[in-house]
């Protein structure tokens, strides 16, 4: 680790960079990394810094009041001078054409959302980027942010997500990281609003995500194999009972590590990463929440 600038007493921002100062691998906005902070402790994370900057990546760390210790960990022990490992860079949002971009982030979530924002503005489009949380000034003042400062503002109250969103029309795309409430409130402006393209990220899967799983028979077109898995057990475990490794890194439905297309069949997605085209789509699926709509489902695999 090279060096970490707390934002706030629950923001950390940690910059990474390669101990014998090699470049680090490519990445596109919107990744993220899988980050090894110590054995056994593994976690995704969005890089938030610039994309052409070989030499250090940037991510920022929320304390979790529930932490299952890598907030902890990070907040508390990791020191400039420690090392950390990454298990690769995995793709999360990507920027779509569209005539205006507006990027909303509750607390965190800003992070995958600097980089796409550096990207609209560098495309000369016009775009906003709204900060909601506790600690959304501190971020607004970040010196990181300070090439995108023109277009960034910060609004203190979850009600003002419908005056944020007030002037979004047909042919804007909206992008949005944060805890699920937030993002669900979001999607829930939108809905009736069809021309606008919603992009979304969470921190944890959607409500009723892990809940209700009947059985759900699964048909794997390459391997040739059909079994069914379970009611209360995973697609993923389901997967790897039969001995068909997929990977898994948040286990949340936030990362895409385990995504995974779908040949026939209806998923019922409860992740909190795909957007709505690509829920529509209904060709891919995260194997570590979602589940099925239909009876079978038949996956690349
Ligand atoms: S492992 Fe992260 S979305 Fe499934």
């Amino acid at each position: 680790m090279a060096d970490k600038t707390f934002l706030s007493p629950s923001l950390v921002a940690v910059g990474l960079r390669d101990p014998d100062g090699r470049p680090l691998p490519r990445w596109a906005a919107g990744s993220h990394v899988n980050l090894v902070l110590a054995e056994g402790l593994v976690r995704p994370y969005s890089l938030c810094g610039r994309t052409e900057d070989r030499g250090r990546w940037l991510v920022l760390v929320r304390r979790h009041g529930a932490s299952r210790g890598g907030s902890d960990h990070v907040h508390d022990r990791l020191r400039a001078g420690d090392r950390i490992g990454y298990l690769g860079v995995l793709p999360g949002l990507t920027l779509a054409g569209a005539g205006r971009y507006t990027f909303v982030a509750g607390g965190a979530g800003v992070a995958p959302l600097i980089p796409l924002a550096r990207l609209a503005d560098a495309a000369r489009r016009p775009w906003s980027l709204a900060l909601f949380g506790h600690d959304a000034r501190q971020v607004a003042d970040w010196r990181e942010l300070a090439d995108l400062r023109h277009a960034v503002t910060v609004a203190r109250e979850r009600e003002d997500i419908a005056s944020v969103l007030h002037d979004v029309r047909d042919g804007c795309a909206v992008y949005t990281c944060g805890p699920e409430p937030f993002v669900a409130a979001i999607d829930r402006v939108l809905a009736d609003r069809p021309g606008v393209r919603l992009f979304r990220e969470s921190f944890e899967p959607p409500a009723g995500a892990g809940g209700d799983s009947p059985a759900v028979d699964l048909v794997l077109a390459r391997s040739k194999l059909s079994f069914s898995v379970p009611a209360g057990t995973s697609l993923n475990e389901g997967l790897r009972a039969m001995g068909v490794e997929v990977p898994v890194s948040c286990g949340a439905g936030f990362c895409g590590a385990c995504a995974v297309r779908v040949l026939r069949g209806v998923p019922d997605h409860r992740d909190g990463l795909l957007d709505t085209g690509q829920r529509a789509a209904n060709n891919v699926i995260l194997t570590c929440v979602s589940r099925s709509r239909t009876p079978e489902l038949v996956l690349d695999l």
